[in-house]
């Protein structure tokens, strides 16, 4: 049993893909959140600033009691690989748990990834497929503007922007006749409708935040590290960025990181 609080970090706001989803899944546990908004997006950026930023991100996290992070984002994930930025608490980072998922609901073999540009260069969702299942057929697509139009707060369903952008890069995938979807950045949930209108209803939709957040679940389980108390949890957000357009951004997706208590703070 542990009292802590479980950090999360991304660029901005699709770490809170995970925030959601572990808010559902564990709703007594204490969040700890940091966006990186001054310096999104990391997914277009070389793999030793990403790894840099990495460092700074788990530096903040640590400043706080935290007993588990999660590095909701796809792009730090891979530059990490299987490499745990702290030894001494449990990490997950997004690939391995979403690649797991997606091997495991697949029915005919084929998986379609999309990502940053930095997480697919980086193969990371292919090569762990492949080790769960050398079977696995994956076509994987960089989505870059997405996480502009998602940060930018272009979300709305009907949205003809953003619709134009996703129909761009997930034709491809869709013609691929994939059953499965990873979609390997957590800012990309933030506008499922969108992409679940254009991938149709044949495909399953994985969000690897919220993957990471039932793998982290498993993990606190496992290492008695859950919380016992019985009271709801509290989030904590910080932002190295503006606050007001943090809330702003944030207010359709998580009406908790709009009204809750959300600091700026450099890293
Ligand atoms: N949300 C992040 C990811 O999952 C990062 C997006 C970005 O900053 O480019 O990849």
């Amino acid at each position: 049993m542990n009292r802590d609080a479980i950090g999360v970090f991304d660029s901005g706001l699709g770490g809170l893909t995970a925030v959601k989803a572990l808010n559902q899944l564990l709703p007594n546990e204490n969040i700890i959140f940091f966006g990186d908004t001054a310096r999104v997006p990391y997914g277009t950026r070389s793999r030793q600033t990403i790894l840099r930023y990495t460092k700074e991100d788990v530096a903040f996290l640590r400043r706080h009691p935290v007993k588990m992070i999660i590095a909701a984002c796809g792009t730090v994930s891979s530059m990490l690989g299987t490499d745990s930025p702290v030894n001494d608490i449990p990490f997950t980072g997004v690939v391995y748990p979403a690649a797991k998922k997606a091997s495991e609901v697949t029915k005919n073999g084929r998986v379609g990834v999309i990502g940053t540009p930095a997480t697919i260069k980086s193969g990371s969702y292919e090569t762990a497929l492949h080790n769960m299942n050398s079977k696995i057929d994956v076509t994987a697509m960089p989505c870059p503007l997405l996480v502009h139009l998602v940060e930018y707060g272009y979300t709305d369903r009907n949205n003809q922007i953003t619709r134009l952008a996703a129909e761009e890069y997930l034709t491809p995938i869709r013609n691929a006749g994939v059953d499965t979807l990873i979609m390997g950045c957590t800012h990309y949930p933030i506008i499922r409708e969108i992409i679940a209108d254009i991938m149709g209803d044949g495909v399953t939709l994985l969000s690897a935040g919220e993957e990471a957040a039932q793998y982290a679940k498993l993990c606190l389980e496992e290492q008695d590290l859950l919380t016992d108390s019985t009271e709801p949890g509290h989030n904590i957000y910080y932002v190295s960025d503006s606050v007001s357009s943090f809330r702003e951004n944030a207010k359709n997706f998580l009406a908790d990181a709009a009204h809750g208590q959300v600091f700026s703070s450099r890293i």
